[in-house]
C-alpha cells in the first residue's frame, strides 16, 4: 500500500472513531453498574423490588424483573421515570428523580439495562 493511501485510510478510521464517540449505543453493562450504586437500594440487588429501603416504604418499588408488566412502558417512559422522579409519571414521589445525580447518556444505559432484566423472566 502506497503511504497516500495508507494515511487516507488511517485519517478515515480516525474520523469514524470520533462519529462513534459522539453518540454510542446505549450500554446495559454500564446500566448495571449504575443500577447496583443508585437503584438497588429500593429495587433490589436483583431489581425485583425488594431493596433493603422497602421494610419502610408505603408504595414498593416497581419490581423490574416483571416482564409483563414492564412490556407496558416505552424506552420514553422509563427514560421520564428515572429523569424526573414518580411525580412526573403520576406515581410515588418516594421514586426520586435522578436529573441532578445522572446524565442523560447514563440514563438511557440504565433504560437498557432495565430492558435485560424485564426480559429476563418470561411468562410472569
Ligand atoms: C428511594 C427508593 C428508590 C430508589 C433509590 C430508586 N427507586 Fe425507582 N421507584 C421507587 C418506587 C417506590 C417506585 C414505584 C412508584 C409507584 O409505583 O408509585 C419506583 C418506580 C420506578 C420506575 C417506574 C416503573 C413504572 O412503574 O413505570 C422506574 C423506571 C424506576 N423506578 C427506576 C429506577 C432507577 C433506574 C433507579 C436508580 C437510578 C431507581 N429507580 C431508584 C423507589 C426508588
Amino acid at each position: 500500500m502506497n503511504n497516500r493511501i495508507f494515511l487516507a485510510l488511517s485519517s478515515l478510521t480516525i474520523l469514524a472513531n470520533f462519529a462513534y464517540a459522539g453518540s454510542p449505543p446505549a450500554d446495559a453493562i454500564r446500566g448495571k453498574t449504575l443500577y447496583k450504586i443508585y437503584c438497588t437500594q429500593c429495587h433490589g440487588l436483583e431489581g425485583d423490588g425488594y431493596g433493603i429501603n422497602v421494610a419502610d416504604m408505603e408504595v414498593l418499588p416497581r419490581d423490574h424483573t416483571e416482564t409483563k408488566e414492564m412490556k407496558t412502558r416505552t424506552d420514553k417512559d422509563l427514560f421520564k421515570a428515572i429523569k424526573f422522579g414518580g411525580k412526573a409519571i403520576d406515581k410515588s414521589v418516594l421514586m426520586p428523580n435522578w436529573d441532578g445525580n445522572l446524565s442523560d447518556r447514563q440514563i438511557d444505559d440504565l433504560v437498557e439495562y432495565l430492558r435485560v432484566l424485564c426480559c429476563t423472566k418470561t411468562g410472569k
